[in-house]
């Protein structure tokens, strides 16, 4: 497939809040997780799209800390649908060289569910394709109170000195550690939120807003996105000037 963008411009790392699935069932008169489910179907065409244009890390919150506050069906289906889909995505992913990652506070879920984490993690963890991760029960405070709470126990421990902590220290210790900081943030659904998602790693991430719902989020809403990122100027601080003269 042509690319209308030059690869080198395009953002590394995607970072996802697929927001309006309710909203979208709700036009159609269905039930709510109807639109979870037709959210997992985007990820078919999604996936293989990201890796054309040259996407190498996509992240997605599947679930936040703030979701268990739904109603109780709800949850209780949307757990069984993240089950089944990693259930039923795993070895499509394994055979298209994804690598997938789970982050967040996993120990709250089923058993089996986390079993199933595991398997999918031990899978396809040497493959050096796309990497993929999901983010459920997640929250972003949440991840650098568990990253804060680890440096403390390294520094008692005596493996770390309080003076040696800085940025790329404590980044180790984020559940995201070794994926790259999110170039291009999104969200669909017509929020202006970051709704607790990445809080420490969106430090310059450049951000998307779409009104579309996730169930209708296809490639041209991707590229649509891609092209936002790609007109814009990431100055990390830096005088405009200063960047042209780089270049
Ligand atoms: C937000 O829409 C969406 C969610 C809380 C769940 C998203 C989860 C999926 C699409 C499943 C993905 C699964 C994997 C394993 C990647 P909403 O319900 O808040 O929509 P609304 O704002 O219109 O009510």
């Amino acid at each position: 497939m042509t690319s209308g963008f030059l690869n080198q411009n395009v953002p590394r790392h995607v970072a996802i809040i697929m927001d309006g699935n309710g909203r979208w069932a709700k036009q159609r008169n269905l039930p709510r997780i109807a639109g979870h489910r037709k959210g997992v179907e985007v990820l078919d065409t999604l996936l293989p799209h990201c890796v054309d244009r040259g996407i190498e890390c996509l992240t997605l919150f599947a679930f936040s800390s703030e979701n268990w506050n739904r109603p109780p069906t709800e949850v209780r289906l949307l757990m069984e649908l993240l089950h089944s889909t990693i259930d039923a995505q795993m070895q499509r992913m394994h055979e298209n060289n994804v690598r997938l990652r789970i982050v967040g506070e996993l120990a709250s879920f089923s058993d089996k569910l986390q079993t199933k984490i595991r398997q999918a993690e031990n899978l396809t963890h040497k493959n050096d394709g796309l990497n993929v991760t999901i983010a459920m029960n997640y929250g972003g405070r949440w991840d650098i109170c568990q990253a804060a709470r680890r440096v403390a126990i390294a520094v008692q421990a005596g493996e770390l000195l309080a003076d040696e902590i800085n940025e790329t220290v404590f980044d180790t210790f984020m559940t995201t550690s070794g994926i790259p900081e999110p170039d291009l943030f999104i969200r669909t659904g017509g929020e202006t939120r970051i709704s607790n998602f990445l809080l420490w790693q969106l430090a310059y991430t450049e951000m998307v807003f779409t009104n579309a719902y996730w169930p209708d989020f296809d490639e041209t809403e991707l590229d649509k996105a891609i092209q936002a990122f790609v007109s814009r100027q990431r100055r990390f601080g830096k005088t405009g000037e200063q960047i042209e003269a780089s270049l």
